[in-house]
């Protein structure tokens, strides 16, 4: 048992306690931030004098060393040390002997692993980001080659009125546009670097966190050590805009799922994304878009956990907070799978246009606009909407649609019906006419997608 902290102890650690305190299993995946902060930490200790410019190049040295050893795989990252930090420590102290037991001069592991997992979030927002970035391309795609797919909008899972397949996959876009800027916020608020706040108090030692803060890319260092130490909120609003992207994932998968439906027949999911039945031969299952769907409580149940670790703890570092790793490493791994594969999934997904458009002709999704060429005949809406009723029950009672009655079954019902109907109630026309800003019409998806094509440069841009 490899401790950093055995000279105040007369006995040995329980070897159960050594096991159940241990986090090296799940923290192990912060070494490379661990020397990336030690490499800044020893620095600025040389460049501010509390250590010497030789001793400095050793510990880098060494540092060095065990990076590319585990890089190459020759030392792995295991055995009885208590977490991520102390192995660090104890390896570098082995290879160079007394210059390394100064690498942790000023620092306490309470800020150092506050900054290993700040910049180990950090990176993964960009990761994340940049999948959701993927995505956006990815729907942007299907919006562009779709103005003109007519399919039913629902509302209640009923038909409401036609929309076009690129309207509805701009609704996802917007989503996706707002997680997107969501994690751009997210980084933005966390990028300060805690380094220096010591175990609680800071230091007395003349540290510049200035240097440690700049070279680490940071906007600044935090403002009160005792708030450094003990901050999770990045991690909880990180996991917090986790949770909202498999919400929008899952509602996507909801529809891919309908769609993909017997019943529905509108979407066809690749094979190579598709799995089978072990017994029914027929079977092609929309697996990827279920699972996606059933990890996102995975997700929530760990955004709740961090929560809840989180919510009675008195400031400032107390040990629940180790707890914070499994659940944050789940939700970041959970989320990058399920982009990586539900954009794989989009990008192979096919459409059956004919059945899509046949669908919106059913089900007098017409129906508002029948009532609002009744309007334009100078018939008040209430008014007509009740003679749009009375005329869906008698298409109900006779199996066919608005637009499949004569002029004289219209007629019977209301007067003002004349030859210009049909044109007016046809599937395009009530798309088309849909111009105002956000609206389904060619004309208004075609602003969108230019909107949509320069928020993808201009994003990329941003962090
Ligand atoms: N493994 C610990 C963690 O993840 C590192 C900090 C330990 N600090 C302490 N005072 N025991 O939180």
């Amino acid at each position: 048992m490899a401790q950093l902290w055995g000279g105040r102890f007369t006995k040995e650690t329980d070897a159960k306690v050594f096991d159940f305190n241990a986090s090296l299993g799940f923290d192990k995946r912060l070494f490379y931030d661990d020397v990336e902060g030690s490499l800044a930490h020893v620095q600025m200790l040389a460049k501010c004098g509390i250590i010497t410019e030789e001793e400095m190049e050793l510990i880098t040295g060494g540092l060095g060393s065990i990076r590319s050893d585990v890089e190459s795989g020759k030392l792995e990252i295991s055995g009885q040390y208590e977490d991520v930090h102390s192995f660090v420590e104890a390896v570098l102290i082995e290879r160079i002997g007394d210059a390394g037991k100064k690498m942790h001069t000023g620092r306490s592991r309470n800020d150092q692993v506050a900054l290993d997992m700040r910049l180990y979030t950090r990176r993964n927002v960009l990761l994340v980001r940049g999948k959701i970035h993927d995505l956006l391309e990815s729907i942007l795609t299907v919006i562009e080659a779709n103005k003109e797919t007519v399919m039913p909008g629902f509302t209640h899972l009923q038909k409401a009125q036609p929309v076009t397949l690129a309207h509805h996959f701009a609704a996802y876009f917007e989503m996706f546009r707002r997680d997107k800027d969501r994690l751009r916020d997210v980084y933005e608020r966390m990028n300060y670097c805690p380094l220096g706040a010591g175990a609680l108090a800071g230091t007395t030692y003349p540290l510049d966190r200035k240097f440690v803060a700049s070279k680490l890319g940071f906007a600044a260092p935090t403002a009160n050590s005792m708030d450094s130490v003990s901050d999770r909120d990045y991690l909880i609003e990180y996991l917090a805009a986790l949770s909202i992207i498999m919400m929008h994932l899952s509602r996507f998968c909801e529809e891919i799922i309908i769609w993909n439906s017997n019943e529905y027949g509108f979407v066809n999911i690749d094979d190579s994304f598709a799995t089978g039945s072990s017994i029914m031969p027929q079977k092609k299952n929309p697996d990827v878009a279920e699972l996606t769907r059933g990890k996102t409580g995975r997700v929530y149940g760990d955004l709740v956990s961090l929560l809840t670790t989180m919510k009675s703890l008195p400031l400032a570092y107390n040990k629940d907070m180790q707890e914070d790793k499994e659940a944050a490493f789940d939700a970041m791994d959970t989320v990058a799978d399920c982009l990586d594969v539900f954009t794989g999934m989009i990008d192979t997904l096919t459409f059956n246009k004919e059945i899509m458009e046949r669908s919106a002709a059913k089900g007098f999704t017409n129906a508002t606009d029948a009532a609002d060429y009744l309007v334009g005949k100078g018939v008040p809406f209430r008014d007509a909407h009740g003679i749009i009723g009375q005329i869906v029950i008698y298409c109900d009672a006779n199996s066919k649609s608005i637009e499949e009655c004569t002029l004289e079954e219209l007629r019977s019902v209301s007067e003002y019906f004349d030859e210009d109907i049909y044109e007016h109630i046809s599937l395009n026309t009530c798309v088309d006419k849909r111009q105002t800003m956000g609206a389904p019409s060619a004309q208004s998806m075609d602003e969108f997608v230019k909107a949509a094509q320069e928020y993808l440069k201009v994003s990329e841009e941003e962090l």
